[in-house]
């Protein structure tokens, strides 16, 4: 248990000296954490309910958490004396020993997300380390990381927030490797928005980690013959992405999807509630989208509310389609199940999962103050308030979807911890500062902090290998 992290006396809790005066706000936030306990412990029910379950199934090997082990690996993050700890649940607490990188020198951390780098002068918002309430992660230890890393293959799928948590990782990373040289991307690759597939290898420790771009993680293919004029394009929710095959034999698999399955991005229509997503995830030229993610960049596009009439509402032709039958009409929230279905099919049936370790994150709340102007403020400091945040309707499928089918998958839920960052966004520091964009983290920040759980979760079975 050395490797277990002792906060350390510097440390604070952000949140109990923030709301150590008595104002209406503290109030708030405090009926908000009770509310928040009281969810848990009905969760925690549910979570008692499906360790029966599955124990009755004979599907647990190892139980230090009730919420872990119903989620898949018997791993344990716990410092030994409690054996209930949910990694998710926390606060964030001020650390002086972070950030853990400086993107400037970290040649895979993309000019968009290295927001110090492009301007933005306060800092606290790197000081922020994720402290789970009844356990603590281990102190990042890029050592005990690279070696345990060593032979293996690491892959992100799924949209630019993947792209982003796989830069992280690269960066953590490479504060370990004496030789920068010796990391490279193996086609020689510049990190670019829209490209498919980005491979660095860190050659003196023989592994690579790697980067697959599926923003839907589902097939995309042009109209079937014999359908309808109207329909140009389809998502094969039955049938994941081309990409599937080259997936398989890996050690570590970290999905992610979400933004995309917006009306916008899918019909090429504009709805108000959409619009935010879409002008973030396309952060320096907003693009024309054609339809099931099919897009065009337009970079004539003036940024106000009274541009959003020039966006034309047709509909682009983009369709559902399951087997051979087009679903017309079907909701979104109905085809991203689907889409999920089809995920957790796959990787019961095609991944071995005595080999690779199955990871899928939860939706990355976004915060913009005003999505109509796309405008957003980001803090200096983080939320007292989740505001609604700390939930996704994306998420929820996501846990649902692995709960119901015991597929042996951790599921790496960060909406909540995420949703307190009001500060952590690009903003106006990416590499156009004429948008603003609360969807995007800067780099270092957040995604750090998804990467610091993920390692655990992987030492912690490393360490102790399943039975
Ligand atoms: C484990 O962590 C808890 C809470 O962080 C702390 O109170 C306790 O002293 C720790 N126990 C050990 C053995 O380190
Ligand atoms: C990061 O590195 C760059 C280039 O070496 C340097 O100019 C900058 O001051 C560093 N930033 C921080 C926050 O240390
Ligand atoms: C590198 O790792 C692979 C497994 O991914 C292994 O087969 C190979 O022997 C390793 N090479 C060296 C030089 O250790
Ligand atoms: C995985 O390991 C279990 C137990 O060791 C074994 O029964 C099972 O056949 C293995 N599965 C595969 C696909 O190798
Ligand atoms: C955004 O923040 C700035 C500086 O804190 C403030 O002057 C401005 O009024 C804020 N705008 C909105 C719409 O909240
Ligand atoms: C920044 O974005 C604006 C608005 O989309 C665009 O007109 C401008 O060309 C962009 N600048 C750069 C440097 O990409």
């Amino acid at each position: 248990m050395t490797y277990m992290m002792n906060i350390t006396s510097r440390s604070q809790s952000f949140n109990r000296r923030a709301l150590g005066f008595n104002s209406p706000r503290a109030h708030r936030a405090l009926l908000f954490s009770r509310l928040l306990r009281a969810l848990i412990v009905i969760v925690s029910g549910v979570f008692v309910i499906s360790f029966f379950l599955a124990v009755g199934s004979g599907y647990i090997h190892v139980l230090p958490s009730l919420s872990q082990a119903f989620q898949g690996f018997g791993v344990s993050v716990v410092n030994g004396s409690s054996d209930d700890c949910d990694v998710f649940d926390g606060s964030w607490v001020i650390d002086d020993s972070y950030p853990l990188y400086n993107a400037s020198e970290c040649p895979f951390a993309e000019r968009g997300f290295d927001c110090l780098g492009n301007g933005r002068i306060d800092k606290d918002y790197v000081k922020l380390r994720w402290k789970p309430k009844n356990c603590d992660i281990p102190k990042f230890d890029v050592q005990t990381v690279l070696e345990m890393l060593r032979g293996k293959r690491i892959v992100f799928v799924g949209d630019s927030m993947s792209r982003t948590q796989w830069e992280s990782l690269i960066c953590l990373l490479m504060t370990g490797v004496e030789d920068k040289r010796s990391v490279y991307e193996v086609n020689g690759n510049d990190i670019t928005k829209r490209i498919r597939y980005l491979g660095v290898r860190f050659s003196s420790f023989n592994f690579t980690v790697e980067f697959f771009r599926s923003v839907f993680l589902v097939q995309h293919n042009w109209a079937p013959k014999h359908a309808p004029k109207r329909v140009r394009s389809t998502l094969r929710l039955d049938k994941l992405d081309d990409i599937a095959n080259q997936l398989v034999n890996s050690d570590v698999l970290i999905f992610n999807s979400g933004h995309w399955w917006v009306t916008g991005k899918l019909f090429g229509t504009i709805s108000v509630s959409d619009a935010a997503a879409l002008v973030a995830l396309s952060s320096v030229y907003l693009f024309q989208y054609y339809g099931c993610g099919i897009s065009q960049a337009k970079t004539m596009f003036r940024p106000s509310l009274y541009s959003y009439p020039s966006y034309p509402t047709l509909d682009r032709g983009c369709y559902f389609q399951v087997g051979k039958s087009l679903k017309l009409g079907m909701p979104i929230s109905t085809a991203f199940r689907t889409a999920i279905d089809t995920w957790a099919s796959w990787v019961e049936t095609k991944i071995d999962t005595n080999r690779t370790h199955v990871f899928f994150r939860t939706f990355e709340p976004s915060h913009w103050s005003d999505p109509t102007l796309r405008y957003c403020n980001v803090t200096q400091q983080p939320s007292l308030e989740t505001r609604g945040k700390e939930r996704s309707r994306f998420s929820d499928t996501i846990m649902e979807v692995v709960k119901n089918r015991n597929v042996p998958v951790n599921v790496l839920h960060i909406t909540s911890m995420s949703a307190f960052r009001t500060d952590a966004h690009v903003g106006t520091w990416s590499d156009n500062a004429s948008l603003s964009d609360c969807s995007h983290w800067c780099l270092p920040g957040v995604p750090d902090a998804w990467n610091e759980i993920f390692l655990s979760y992987l030492l912690a079975n490393h360490r102790s290998p399943l039975p």
